[in-house]
């Protein structure tokens, strides 16, 4: 059976990009046939995060019925297919959002799972990917804005007849996180699916246009997100064997030689 994720938060910058990339580069790599689309039509960066900015065909060209949908597939990071957006404006104007909807019944043909980077906020493009997702995942910070926006796009969700799994916490700093969980669970009325820390190297991988689960698999936010995509998947999460607690001979000379000057 096919699912449809929904990666919505209604704060802008919330890590949507960020979780979509790398959990559909960990449902890819536990084998799954997945299929990453940029609904964000109109600031799209999944593109942009895998180095795919300069494909000549994206959503754009096929919500405007100038190409087929094959042509707009691109391979990601562990097999992962990705359908990035356009980045131009003229591209985006001409997109016909109306057509959005045909375009991922298409999609859901093809795959086991397709997670679908939303846009912020409550245009009309982002409302289509909360109804046509069989559940949306709410990406929230620890903080007030976050909350309320993500509380709005749950509403918004239910009014247009989708369902809402529950939410992720990205860029938790130093909090208790039962209490983190706790609450959040109060205030949204969902689960929380998982937390996510402030991990400075999700930075450095999206700056390298790589996943950070590929780029920095042991890092915390990496096993975070491999946990939640485990679970995504109906699959007991398996942390890597780290070797020993000194790390392993390569680890040891690759730290010794590019330890930083302080
Ligand atoms: N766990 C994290 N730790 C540190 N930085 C993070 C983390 N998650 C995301 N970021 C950073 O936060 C910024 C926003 O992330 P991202 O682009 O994924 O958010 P978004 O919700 O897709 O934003 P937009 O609404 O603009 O599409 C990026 O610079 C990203 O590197
Ligand atoms: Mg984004």
């Amino acid at each position: 059976m096919v699912k449809v994720y929904t990666i919505a938060s209604g704060k802008g910058g919330t890590g949507k990009t960020t979780l979509s990339v790398n959990l559909g580069t960990m449902l890819a790599q536990l084998g799954k046939e997945t299929y990453l689309m940029d609904a964000d039509i109109g600031m799209a960066n999944v593109g942009l995060s895998l180095g795919l900015q300069d494909a000549p065909v994206t959503l754009h060209e096929i919500l405007a019925g100038k190409c087929n949908i094959n042509d707009a597939i691109y391979k990601g990071p562990a097999g992962l297919k990705v359908i990035p957006s356009g980045i131009s404006l003229q591209g985006f104007q001409q997109a016909d959002q109306d057509k959005m909807r045909d375009v991922m019944d298409e999609i859901i043909k093809r795959c086991e799972f397709l997670l679908i980077d939303a846009p912020a906020g409550i245009s009309k493009d982002g409302v289509v990917p909360l109804a046509v997702a069989d559940e949306v995942i709410l990406v929230v910070n620890p903080e007030l804005a976050s909350i309320v926006d993500a509380l709005k796009i749950k509403i918004l969700t239910e009014v247009v007849g989708g369902h809402v799994l529950g939410s992720i916490i990205n860029r938790v700093d130093q909090e208790d996180y039962e209490i983190l969980t706790k609450k959040m669970e109060r205030v949204l009325g969902v689960k929380v699916l998982g937390i996510i820390p402030e991990d400075a190297n999700v930075r450095r991988a999206s700056s390298a246009k790589v996943p950070i689960v590929i780029k920095f698999p042991t890092s915390p936010a990496s096993k975070a997100i491999k946990r939640i995509a485990s679970d995504l998947a109906g699959m007991a999460y398996k942390e890597e064997a780290v070797a020993g607690k000194r790390g392993g001979f390569i680890d040891r000379l690759s730290k010794a030689l590019f330890k930083k000057k302080s």
